[in-house]
């Protein structure tokens, strides 16, 4: 069972010097069983990628361009009051 699509998910923010592109265009999917390391040097845009995926980007100043996913978590790790099977969606600023 396929428990995380991420498909071109964009993490942008609004800075005082102008935009930085901190997670542009990722896409990955996550297998029941399976793990999955994001690696790579610092300030790529690993935390960025979690966070979006948790939906704990702030806006105004964070926003998503662009981006899908759909993140399905096994009902008895999730909280009481989030026990739907599919939760994701669509990354919209
Ligand atoms: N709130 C924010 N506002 C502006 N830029 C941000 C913000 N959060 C992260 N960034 C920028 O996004 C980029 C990616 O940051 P991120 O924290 O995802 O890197 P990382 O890969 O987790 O790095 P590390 O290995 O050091 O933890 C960096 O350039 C960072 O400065
Ligand atoms: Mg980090």
């Amino acid at each position: 069972m396929r428990l995380l699509e991420v498909e071109n998910l964009r993490t942008y923010f609004k800075t005082e010097v102008g935009e930085a592109r901190a997670v542009d265009g990722v896409s990955f999917t996550l297998e029941e069983g399976e793990s999955l390391a994001l690696v790579g040097e610092s300030a790529c845009g690993k935390s960025v990628t979690a966070l979006s995926i948790m939906r704990l980007i702030e806006p105004p100043s964070g926003y998503h361009p662009s981006g899908v996913y759909v993140l399905r978590i096994p009902m008895c790790c999730r909280p009481m009051n989030r026990r739907s099977n599919v939760s994701g969606g669509t990354a919209s600023p």
